[in-house]
């Protein structure tokens, strides 16, 4: 490689070392962050800790399918007092199924 070729090679990689931190905060959050910064925790018992409002969500995944759980989020009922969670994007849906998945 010659020194024309090396050089904006080296500006592109400088400018993504620069610029990872930036793109690992805006990386979709992890379940479990989501599930803490959406306070389902005020309600639900979860690993351990947790209200006791709603069902302790511990062995969730033996009992919901991912489909149910998606519905229990999205689908708010007029008797209950969990907020619904339908302003969610389809990928962080997804994420906090799988966190609840693995409880
Ligand atoms: C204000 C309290 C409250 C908050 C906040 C809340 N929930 Fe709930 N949740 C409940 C209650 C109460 C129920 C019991 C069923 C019902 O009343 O709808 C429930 C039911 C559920 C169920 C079904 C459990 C089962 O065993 O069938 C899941 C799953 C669930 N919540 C997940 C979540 C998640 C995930 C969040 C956060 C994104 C959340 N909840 C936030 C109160 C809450």
């Amino acid at each position: 490689m010659n020194d024309f070729v090396k050089r904006p090679a080296l500006a592109l990689l400088a400018l993504l070392l620069m610029l990872a931190p930036n793109i690992a905060r805006s990386a979709p959050m992890l379940g479990e962050d989501l599930f803490k910064a959406l306070g389902c925790r005020g309600c639900h018992l979860a690993g351990g800790s947790g209200g006791s409002l709603g069902p302790a969500l511990d062995g969730l995944g033996k009992r919901l399918s991912p489909e149910q759980m998606r519905q229990v989020l999205t689908v708010h009922r007029e008797t209950s007092v969990m907020p619904s969670y339908d302003h969610l994007t389809e990928p962080e849906l997804a994420t906090l199924r799988d966190y609840l998945q693995s409880l």
